[in-house]
């Protein structure tokens, strides 16, 4: 029932620790980021490729600040499951609407934690001779790195912190605040409790 639902849902308030990286320091990186590849990719057919759903916030802000002509395109991936078990293996449930032939592709993320994802979408690209396929991402934890990428772009690097905003999200809440917070996790761990024990 949904009024059920909603009384057992936790507030903001309850949710959000400290800010780790305000909105202006964002903004502010975000316009770096949009400079350099600016300049790099000065008359060249420049597509962005968002990964569905955490990136499409940075890549919204990013596109508008690089001051060349560009396109856009979406993908979305999720691992394949086997009776509810995570084999690893990933598959695209969104694929691109055009063809990557020849031209010059960067892949837009939110956040790069064991390059696994990334490192899929690479491959799976490469596959279809673009130009060239670099990675920007704002966020960059790469000390939980398995697969060897060569990250292009990146924002800030971050440890082993829970994080939610622009983008990120919580059970697939706060995506859309402008600053990135850290989670409570007293109440992220009785929250997950909770969950365990109404299962
Ligand atoms: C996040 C992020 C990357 C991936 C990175 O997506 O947007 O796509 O995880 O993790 P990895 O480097 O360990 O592979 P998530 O699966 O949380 O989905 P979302 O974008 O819908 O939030």
């Amino acid at each position: 029932m949904q009024e059920d639902k909603d009384k057992n849902k936790l507030t903001q308030n309850e949710i959000l620790g400290n800010v780790l990286f305000p909105s202006w320091e964002i903004n502010k990186k975000v316009a770096e980021l949009g400079k350099k590849i600016t300049d790099d990719y000065k008359g060249k057919d420049l597509l962005l490729v968002s990964v569905l759903r955490g990136g499409v916030i940075f890549l919204s802000d990013l596109a508008r600040k690089i001051d060349l002509p560009l396109s856009l395109d979406f993908m979305s991936i999720s691992t394949y499951d086997v009776a509810g078990e995570d084999t690893g293996v990933v598959r695209i449930t969104k694929d691109l609407e055009q063809s990557i032939e020849g031209r010059e592709i960067i892949i837009v993320e939110d956040i790069i934690d064991t390059g696994l994802t990334i490192s899929y979408l690479m491959r799976n690209l490469k596959s279809r001779f673009p130009g060239s396929i670099a990675i920007c991402t704002l966020l960059d934890r790469d000390i939980r790195r398995i697969a060897e990428i060569e990250v292009k772009y990146s924002g800030f690097k971050i440890g082993e912190k829970y994080i939610v905003g622009y983008g990120l999200d919580y059970k697939q809440r706060f995506r859309n605040l402008d600053s990135i917070y850290e989670l409570n996790i007293d109440t992220v761990k009785k929250d997950i409790e909770s969950l365990k024990a109404n299962s």
